[in-house]
């Protein structure tokens, strides 16, 4: 596995195994992006709300990747017109089309046809490759699909060793959804646990670097987000070592159901 590595959709379009994400990734948008397509990032993580489209937008063209070079994600809030918001998220980035456009959360009210009906038509209309959802149940996954026929490919989901539940993603490998793990950094506050930081010394790596490497072993697509350089460059060294059975099992026993948001909403 390495930067150029895809998992492939249900619908037969590729996807990239990790990307950039960019909530609060709003002080020098462009500089970052520009430097992350640099450093080969092949995907990156956006949304109509982060107020970074702009940026994102003006990152690729400063850096001059060609439409092919990166996969890019957005998504529509849940009051919105899907149809129209996926146009006006276009338009911020400067772009023609998305790779993969998401519902950020379900509406209050049953698991967003409506929204998944413009969503449905924007991809038809080629305005995006592929759709999906974010913060969606087993139920709601499974009320969608029944309402509407069509299976999303993505759920994006806060996922980490320390907040996970494996009865969504065998929900999810059966229904051919890939899991895109959402704060896979915990935002930094789980970093210096020491039985992380020891499976890091063991590899010599980070404990950021574990927690972005056991995604990709495990086939959920990581989307760490960092505006340091340093961060940058160290989140996608993640291809040059391997975590073995005894870390893998040691990192699953980590799990809390924790949740930077205060509960996950998928459980
Ligand atoms: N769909 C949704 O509802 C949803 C919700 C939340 C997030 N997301 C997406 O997922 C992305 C990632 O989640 P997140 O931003 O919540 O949190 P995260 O990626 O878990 O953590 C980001 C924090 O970790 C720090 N960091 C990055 N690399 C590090 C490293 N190697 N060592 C130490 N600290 C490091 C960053 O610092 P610096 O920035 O200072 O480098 C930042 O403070 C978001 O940006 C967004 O694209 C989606």
């Amino acid at each position: 596995m390495d930067l150029t590595s895809r998992v492939q959709l249900h619908t037969g379009n590729e996807m990239p195994v990790m990307g950039l994400g960019t909530w609060q990734l709003t002080t020098n948008t462009a500089e970052t992006v520009a430097r992350a397509l640099e450093l080969r990032y092949p995907m990156i993580d956006t949304s109509g709300d982060y107020g970074t489209q702009p940026g994102i937008g003006e990152g690729i063209r400063r850096h001059g990747a060609r439409r092919s070079d990166f996969y890019l994600v957005t998504k529509v809030e849940e009051t919105d017109d899907a149809y129209e918001a996926t146009k006006k998220n276009l338009e911020e980035l400067g772009l023609d089309h998305a790779d993969l456009m998401l519902i950020h959360r379900p509406p209050s009210s049953g698991p967003g046809d409506e929204l998944w009906r413009g969503l449905i038509r924007a991809r038809d209309d080629g305005l995006t490759r592929d759709i999906g959802v974010s913060n969606y149940s087993s139920d709601l996954i499974d009320a969608l699909i029944e309402a509407t026929g069509e299976v999303p490919v993505v759920n994006q989901i806060e996922w980490s060793p320390f907040g996970h539940d494996m009865a969504l993603k065998h929900h999810s490998d059966a229904n051919g959804i890939v899991l895109q793990a959402y704060s896979p950094l915990t935002r930094a506050s789980r970093l210096d646990d020491h039985r992380l930081r020891d499976i890091g010394e063991k590899h010599g790596k980070s404990p950021a670097q574990v927690l972005i490497r056991w995604n990709l072993q495990r086939g959920t697509v990581p989307l760490p987000k960092a505006n340091r350089k340093e961060h940058l460059e160290e989140n996608i060294d993640v291809f040059g070592f391997a975590l073995d059975e005894d870390d893998l099992r040691t990192l699953e026993d980590l799990n809390e159901h924790y949740s930077s948001l205060g509960t996950l909403p998928y459980v």
